[in-house]
C-alpha cells in the first residue's frame, strides 16, 4: 500500500507541470553566503515542464549571483579577460519539482565556491600569450589556411576551437576590445575561444599553452571541456529520494 502511495506520488510529480520562476535576478552574494529570495521579489511564475536557472560566479570578486528563466539552454561557460576578471556561468534545468532548480543550486554553489580559481594567477598566466599592451596600429595573425594575414588597427587575432570534433572552427581577425579566453561546453555545442592582440597569437602553439592554463588550474579537463561536478549526481539523488523521504515522514 505504502510502495503503491509512494510510486502514485511520485508519477503524479514527474508529470507535473512546474510553475517556474521566472524573470528574476537575485545577488550579488559573498562567496560562503547562502543563497535566498528577498521577501517579495521573484514573484513572477510560469508552467513549464522543466525549471532552468543560471549561476555565475565570480572568481575575481568572491560573489555569485543567480538568474530565473525559463529559455536557457545548459551549459558552463567561463570567460577571462583583463582586469582580471573571471566568471564561471552554469545554465542547468530540472523537471523533479517546483522550486528543485534552488535545491540543485545550494549544491553546485558549495561545490563551485569551494574551488580556488585565483583570477589574478591565471590571468597573469594567460597575458604573456594574448595581450600585447604597447600594441599599435595593424597585427599579423592566422587565417584558416595557416597563412599569415595583415589585421587593422581595431582587430585582433581570434581563434574558435571545437573540443567534440577537436579542430579549429575559425581562425581570423576579429574586431578587438580587451584579451579574452572562454571556453562553452553545452548539450550539443561546444567552444574554446581565444582573442588576442599580440603578433600570430592565434596559432596552434599558443592555443596548446592556454589550454595547458586552463587544465593546469582546474578550470577544464585534459579536452578543454568542463570538469564534471561530483555534486550533480548527489544533487539528483537527493532530488529523487526527497518525494520519498517527505512521504515516509508524513506517513508516520
Ligand atoms: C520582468 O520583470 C520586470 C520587473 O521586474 C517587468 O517590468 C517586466 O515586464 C517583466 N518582463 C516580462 C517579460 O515579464
Ligand atoms: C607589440 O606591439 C608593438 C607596437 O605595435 C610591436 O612593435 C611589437 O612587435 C608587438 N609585440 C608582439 C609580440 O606582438
Amino acid at each position: 500500500m505504502l510502495v503503491l502511495l509512494i510510486i502514485l506520488l511520485l508519477s503524479i510529480d514527474v508529470a507535473h507541470t512546474l510553475q517556474c520562476i521566472t524573470n528574476c535576478s537575485i545577488g550579488n552574494f559573498r562567496f560562503g553566503e547562502p543563497i535566498s529570495i528577498p521577501d517579495g521579489q521573484c514573484q513572477q511564475r510560469k508552467s513549464k515542464s522543466d525549471c532552468t536557472m543560471s549561476l555565475q560566479f565570480r572568481y575575481d570578486q568572491y560573489t555569485y549571483n543567480a538568474q530565473f528563466d525559463t529559455i536557457v539552454l545548459p551549459a558552463d561557460f567561463i570567460y577571462i579577460t583583463s582586469g582580471p576578471y573571471l566568471s564561471y556561468s552554469i545554465n542547468y534545468e530540472c523537471s523533479k519539482q517546483t522550486d528543485c532548480v534552488l535545491t540543485y543550486a545550494q549544491n553546485r554553489i558549495n561545490e563551485m565556491t569551494r574551488r580556488t580559481y585565483d583570477a589574478n594567477r591565471i590571468y597573469g598566466e594567460l597575458a604573456p600569450f594574448i595581450h600585447n599592451s604597447t600594441r599599435k596600429g595593424p597585427i599579423q595573425c592566422y587565417n584558416m589556411r595557416n597563412e599569415i594575414i595583415e589585421c587593422l588597427a581595431s582587430e585582433g587575432c581570434f581563434l574558435d576551437y571545437d573540443q567534440r570534433a577537436k579542430k579549429v572552427r575559425s581562425r581570423e581577425c576579429k574586431t578587438y576590445g580587451t584579451p579574452t579566453v572562454s571556453m562553452y561546453d553545452g548539450k550539443s555545442y561546444s567552444s574554446f575561444d581565444v582573442s588576442c592582440n599580440r603578433n600570430l597569437c592565434n596559432d596552434d602553439e599558443t592555443f596548446e599553452q592556454i589550454k595547458t592554463i586552463f587544465v593546469n588550474n582546474g578550470l577544464t579537463d585534459d579536452n578543454g571541456r568542463r570538469i564534471a561536478a561530483g555534486t550533480k549526481e548527489m544533487a539528483s539523488i537527493f532530488l529523487i529520494l526527497l518525494p520519498f523521504i517527505s512521504i515516509i515522514v508524513s506517513y508516520f
